[in-house]
């Protein structure tokens, strides 16, 4: 199965991926992940993605677009995939819709997890997450049973750069101004399955499976 994730920033969708691609059995590839690590290794992608990622502003499409089509490549990717993060341009969309049509495959459905702006706030800043293995903790909504400790791994918790209030609202800026636009592009393609992100962790994954196995 071909699934991609829309949401705003804070949404869920980094939360919801890491539990939906264990029951699809497809790998999660995260536009967002991609660039913290290239980032992280210093390489020149991650020299360039760095002055924007940490401004809260998007990568240019160009960039983004090459590391997408190098990933969907991979032998991995045959079974499917969860893209998170990626398209958030109409450029991207039409890029992926053209890389796809190469390889002869489709995007089959596109969950857009809703959460109103007030709430993202809250979820972005008090969000930690596991230098080791990547998982995502919330110091209130879903704290790891040790206080900065990975429950899964051991590993010791960080926050985000751009997880501060002032790159929180730039974000959600370019998410209202760029991203949103795209719901209506893959609705128009009868592609677009809302999903309430709102509600508790286990329930929104419940309600991701259900909608993915054509259930409700
Ligand atoms: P990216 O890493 O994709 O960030 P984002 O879209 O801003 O999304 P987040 O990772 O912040 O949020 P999420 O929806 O995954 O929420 P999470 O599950 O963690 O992108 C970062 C940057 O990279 C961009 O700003 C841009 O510069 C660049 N970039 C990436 N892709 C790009 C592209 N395609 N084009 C150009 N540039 C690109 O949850 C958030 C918190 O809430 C967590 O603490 C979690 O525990 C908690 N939480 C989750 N669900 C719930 C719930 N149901 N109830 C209570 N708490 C919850
Ligand atoms: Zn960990």
């Amino acid at each position: 199965m071909n699934i991609l994730f829309m949401g705003p920033p804070g949404a869920g969708k980094g939360t919801q991926a890491e539990r939906i691609v264990n029951t699809f059995g497809v790998p999660h590839i995260s536009t967002g992940d991609a660039f913290r690590l290239a980032m992280k290794q210093g390489t020149p992608l991650g020299q360039k993605a760095k002055e924007y990622v940490d401004q809260g502003l998007l990568v240019p499409d160009d960039v983004t677009n090459g590391i997408v089509r190098e990933r969907l490549l991979q032998d991995d990717c045959e079974k499917g995939f969860l893209l998170d993060g990626f398209p958030r341009t109409l450029a991207q969309a039409e890029a992926l819709d053209g890389m796809l049509a190469e390889m002869g495959r489709r995007i089959d459905h596109v969950i857009n997890l809703k959460v109103d702006r007030s709430l993202l706030l809250a979820r972005l800043t008090g969000r930690r997450i596991c230098k080791a293995c990547g998982s995502t903790y919330h110091v209130l909504f879903n704290p790891p049973q040790q206080e900065g400790v990975c429950d899964k791994c051991g590993g010791e918790l960080y926050q985000r750069s751009d997880d501060t209030e002032e790159k929180v609202g730039t974000r959600l800026d370019e998410y209202i101004s760029k991203t949103a636009p795209l719901l209506a592009y893959y609705e128009g393609k009868g592609l677009l399955l809302e999903v309430d992100g709102e509600k508790e962790i286990d329930t929104v994954t419940s309600d991701i499976v259900s909608r993915l196995k054509g259930q409700s």
